[in-house]
């Protein structure tokens, strides 16, 4: 198949004006293509089908509808905040599927990374497979594929996301930002009014906090790992790093250690901070974070997490540490 190629004369989008005018041309081709048929798109959250979403509602409406798979490893607000935008505001025909069951049963006592990874995959492909086939007349697929994703792998969205399709599904596909580059997507983003966090969200991994419950994932390390990190991003969010820092999270491993709490020793999990920059993912500096900062962000975890009694802070770039722990 032949590649998709950006031709040389397209103008970079930096500007709402630009922007503007890539949407309203978007909706032209939109409606060209898909005329009066029905419109599939997995919605995740994250910024590009986010955006395809918002382009669509406001090309064809009520013919686009939305499928949104809580895997149960979004992290705290993410599933709710889609349900918001798009159910409420936006007023789209949007499909929520809870299946934390399903995904963190078949994950259950699986420590091994590439097979959560597989695990998760594989389950969101059915799921989504499942809630499509209930669905008639549907013809075409809505992907957000972006130019990095033409550039980097064979024309699919990202190889290693969550989001990958059934193969065998016989749908038109519709990928209204592939020429774009990251920076655009989220510039055109705004333009169409979506809230500035989910426009400008750090990258987070397809299989989500899956990757960061450090082996073996259990119900109750998962609801820490996702309480601290709620905590980690409001501080970053209060004191201006949101906007910094390329990519922050907290992972918890598996191990325990002792604590002491209302005078009795008790054992609690362990939430490492990780802070990093990178231009491209493949290197990846560690941010200084001010120490009164750190300091507040240990005290309101250990404090207002109730499982977890130390806090850690990773200082390895990468190389050699990968930027996520698995
Ligand atoms: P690493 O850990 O390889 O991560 O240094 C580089 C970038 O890729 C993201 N990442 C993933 N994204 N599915 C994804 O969609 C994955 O399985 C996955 N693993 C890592 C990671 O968050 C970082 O931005």
């Amino acid at each position: 198949m032949e590649k998709t190629v950006r031709p040389e004369t397209m103008e970079r989008i930096t500007t709402k004006a630009l922007a503007d005018a890539f949407i309203e041309e978007q909706i032209k081709e939109i409606r060209a293509q898909v005329g009066d048929k029905k419109v599939l798109l997995a919605l995740s959250g994250g910024v590009d089908s986010s955006v395809v979403a918002a382009l669509l509602i406001k090309a064809i409406g009520k013919q686009l509808t939305c499928v949104h798979v809580n895997h149960g490893l979004m992290r705290k607000g993410e599933s709710e905040q889609v349900i918001e935008v798009f159910g409420k505001e936006l007023d789209a025909n949007l499909i929520y599927v809870d299946a934390t069951d399903r995904f963190l049963d078949l994950l259950a006592g699986v420590s091994e990374p590439e097979k959560k990874r597989k695990i998760i995959g594989g389950e969101f492909i059915k799921v989504f497979d499942e809630e499509a086939s209930k669905l008639e007349g549907i013809r075409f697929l809505a992907q957000g594929t972006i130019y990095p994703d033409i550039l980097e792998s064979d024309g699919v969205k990202a190889h290693h996301n969550v989001g990958g399709l059934p193969e065998d599904m016989q749908f038109e596909l519709v990928e209204p930002v592939k020429l774009l580059f990251k920076d655009e997507v989220r510039v055109v983003g705004e333009a169409l009014g979506l809230p500035h966090d989910m426009v400008y969200r750090q990258p987070f991994p397809g299989p989500g906090l899956g990757v960061r419950c450090l082996g073996a994932i259990t119900r109750d390390r998962l609801h820490a790992l996702r309480e601290a990190d709620a905590i980690l991003r409001d501080e970053f969010d209060k004191n201006g790093l949101a906007g910094k820092v390329w990519q922050y999270f907290i992972a918890v491993p598996e191990f325990k250690s002792v604590g002491v709490k209302d005078g009795k020793r008790y054992e609690g999990w362990t939430a490492i901070i990780r802070a990093v920059n990178t231009t491209d993912a493949m290197t990846a500096t560690i941010e200084e974070i001010p120490y009164p900062l750190l300091h507040t962000i240990c005290d309101r975890i250990t404090h207002e997490v109730g499982d977890i009694n130390r806090v850690f802070m990773d200082i390895t770039p990468k190389p050699i540490g990968t930027i996520e722990f698995e």
